[in-house]
């Protein structure tokens, strides 16, 4: 009998036995040398937690509401492409795991399912993520559809002028499959005789234009909230409460895009106190642990978003292994609040982390 699942991160050795190399290679992989790939986990071993003792944990309350949805964690699914090429069921069974989990999917623009599949599949609170295209009628049409079809909310990444550079994609002459939700707007084959089709894919479809100027043409279009996922910066920040969008995401894409940006947990708090509380701001990159999540929260994060251990979740046990994700890092991280003291969200401060860079200010 193979040994029981214990962490999240043991998902991704079976994802790696379940799947063909290029397509793991493609799920894994980060740009360049794959520093910040790295950084974006190893910077949380290196922020430590300050406990609190004698407090009555017998009752924790993880619930939040995130753009006045409710859920049961501040734990949502990260837009990523293509989960088809990871389960046959794609982005339907990374759904219906949400659902049951009563927590947020964002879909991505480039899914395998289309938002109407996916909206018809179950009643999983979902948020669309956009990219803009050259053909920016592609764009507007895809936001009126995630619109009609129940989404609550537009992720729009920024990050993305151009694919960063994946080299093990470029090896493995990664190849995109056709995107269903672009299906009779766009052919997605396009074929490279050199190197990732889908960096030449990207390169024919991205609108490398794309600017500030472009959220008011957004909010023209939809009623929907607008978040802008991949905030690095205080200067970014400070834009995008300018252009007046309804949150952020801070993000470096999962270290996909450009190398050598910081770990996204170095570059939250940042963010966070330039807003000073006047939008949401939520968080991914790196997160593998419960404490990971509350490491994120007590700097300021509202909820965390998830992408490569769902997708290995996805691959290694389909949706039930979505699930499986979900639970084990609620479970972690309410096991972290009861250990810290914190019952509640809320309770969870600024005081409860210590970061590297304060560590070394003490020990001057
Ligand atoms: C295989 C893969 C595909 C992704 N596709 C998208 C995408 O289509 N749109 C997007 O905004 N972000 C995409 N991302 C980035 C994720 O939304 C998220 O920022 C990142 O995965 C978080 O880091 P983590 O994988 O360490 O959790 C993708 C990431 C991965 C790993």
């Amino acid at each position: 009998m193979a040994a029981e699942l214990v962490n999240v991160n043991e998902f991704q050795e079976l994802a790696r036995q379940a799947l063909p190399k290029m397509y793991y290679d493609f799920y894994s992989g980060g740009a360049e040398d794959q520093h910040t790939l790295r950084e974006n986990v190893e910077a949380f071993h290196r922020i430590i937690i300050r406990p609190r003792i004698l407090v009555d944990v017998r009752r924790i309350d993880m619930s939040t509401t995130i753009l006045g949805y409710h859920t049961s964690a501040p734990i949502m699914i990260a837009p990523t492409a293509m989960h088809k090429l990871a389960h046959p069921e794609g982005e339907v069974a990374t759904a219906r795991a949400a659902a049951a989990c009563n927590t947020i999917m964002a879909l991505s623009f480039t899914s395998t399912c289309t938002v109407e599949e996916v909206a018809s599949s179950c009643n999983a609170i979902r948020f669309f993520q956009l990219y803009v295209y050259k053909r920016r009628d592609i764009s507007a049409l895809m936001v009126q559809r995630a619109e009609k079809n129940g989404f609550k909310a537009i992720i729009l990444t920024v990050d993305t002028p151009r694919l960063g550079r994946r080299e093990a994609d470029i090896k493995n002459k990664m190849i995109v499959p056709q995107l269903k939700n672009l299906e009779g707007l766009l052919l997605a084959e396009v074929v490279s005789e050199k190197g990732s089709n889908l960096e030449a894919f990207a390169s024919q479809t991205q609108d490398a234009s794309l600017c500030w100027k472009d959220i008011a043409w957004l909010k023209s279009i939809t009623n929907l909230p607008i978040l802008i996922k991949g905030v690095l910066t205080r200067e970014d920040a400070i834009k995008s409460l300018e252009v007046g969008v309804a949150g952020i995401v801070v993000s470096n894409h999962g270290a996909r895009q450009l190398d050598y940006v910081p770990a996204s947990i170095t570059a939250l708090e940042e963010v966070v106190l330039a807003v000073q509380g006047k939008i949401p701001i939520l968080f991914d990159g790196g997160v593998r642990r419960g404490t990971d999540i509350f490491k994120a929260l007590a700097l300021g994060a509202q909820a965390i978003l998830i992408g490569r251990p769902i997708i290995y979740g996805l691959a290694a046990k389909g949706e039930y292994g979505v699930r499986r994700v979900i639970e084990m890092l609620k479970d972690e991280l309410e096991l972290t609040m009861a250990l810290s003291g914190c019952c509640t969200l809320k309770d969870i401060s600024r005081s409860h982390v210590r970061t590297e860079h304060e560590r070394r200010q003490c020990r001057l």
